[in-house]
């Protein structure tokens, strides 16, 4: 039997801040599979994370499916929109939030991942930021734009920049994308589209210069409609899951399991030789060009 194992292999993941989105599941999975996982949580959500972690408020989703229950090796503050300390602005190192905790910024977190692990095989991009993201386009800002394109893009090419040196030959990086960044998906606003158009783009350079520089592969997972905290902050995520119910070949909703396997087999030495690949976990959703009718007795019985 074909089984993916992840044993022996050290992931970091970054953005993992409640049980809710993406990044927990693919934790879940790597873990399920052998990996030893780290996560970088957002600095202003560490304490509320560590502590509900702490408090077993997770405990029932921390349980994999063969009964395990997920472990972190460590977890680290993050902000991946700054490079070092001199980066941060005074308003936000004083902030109640920030003023407590050390270490977050890029350079820093990947010289403590060097200092206490050494290398890492696997690394996960699982984060994004859009303070605009409920405006259209036609009224975004110009911070709003740039601090979405910062948080949400440029973060994977900085963190591949710092932790590009301790990843290991044959190993794996791989960020998250939506179907938002090639087809307009009206309500995805603030530059996230943008955003996650030149997370695909840039994929596919830092494939090349990573697979260069340092042996690695580079991909991009686009992920179907789930309900994580930051998607119920843009606010039309159940829609676009009964939209995708509807339309989708597959009619189901999508689950974190199911993103954490492809996610593992992206990692695994099973996809040794792919790389640059956008690959849709979206129960089919990008390949569709019309919207299905309801039927008319559907619309009859509502
Ligand atoms: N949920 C969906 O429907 C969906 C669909 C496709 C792609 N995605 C992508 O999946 C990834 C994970 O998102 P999610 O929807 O699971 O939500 P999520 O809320 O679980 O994850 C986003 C994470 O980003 C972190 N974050 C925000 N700004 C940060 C910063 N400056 N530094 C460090 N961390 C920061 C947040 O704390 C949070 O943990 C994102 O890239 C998202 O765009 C989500």
């Amino acid at each position: 039997m074909l089984n993916i194992n992840l044993k022996g292999k050290r992931a970091f993941i970054a953005g993992v801040a409640d049980d809710q989105g993406y990044g927990w599941a693919i934790a879940k999975t790597l873990y399920e599979a052998g990996a030893e996982v780290i996560i970088g949580t957002w600095t202003p959500l560490l304490k509320i994370f560590k502590t509900s972690l702490e408090n077993g408020k997770f405990e029932a989703s921390r349980a994999t499916p063969s009964g395990k229950m997920l472990e972190f090796a460590a977890i680290y503050p993050l902000d991946a929109t700054f490079e070092t300390p001199d980066d941060v602005p005074e308003m936000i190192r004083e902030n109640k939030r920030y003023k407590d905790v050390e270490g977050y910024t890029i350079t820093e977190v990947a010289e403590k991942v060097k200092n206490d692990f050494g290398t890492i095989d696997i690394f996960i991009h699982s984060l994004a930021n859009g303070p605009e993201v409920q405006k259209p386009l036609l009224e975004v800002s110009r911070q709003g734009y740039l601090a979405a394109v910062s948080s949400s893009s440029y973060s994977f090419i900085s963190l591949l920049q710092h932790f590009g040196p301790l990843m290991k030959e044959g190993g794996s990086a791989l960020n998250l994308s939506y179907l938002a960044a090639d087809q307009v998906i009206p309500g995805y606003g603030g530059g996230m589209s943008s955003s996650k158009a030149a997370l695909e783009s840039d994929t596919k350079t830092l494939a090349w210069e990573a697979g260069r520089k340092w042996g690695f592969r580079v991909n991009c997972l686009s992920a179907g409609p789930y309900r994580s905290r930051a998607a119920k902050a843009i606010g039309f995520i159940d829609h676009m899951i009964e939209y995708s119910k509807e339309n989708a070949p597959l009619q189901k909703e999508i689950t974190g399991a199911e993103i954490g396997n492809a996610a593992a087999f992206l990692s695994s030495d099973l996809a040794s030789a792919i790389t640059g690949t956008i690959l849709f976990v979206d129960n089919g959703m990008n390949i569709m060009g019309v919207a299905m009718q309801k039927s008319l007795k559907d619309i009859q019985s509502q």
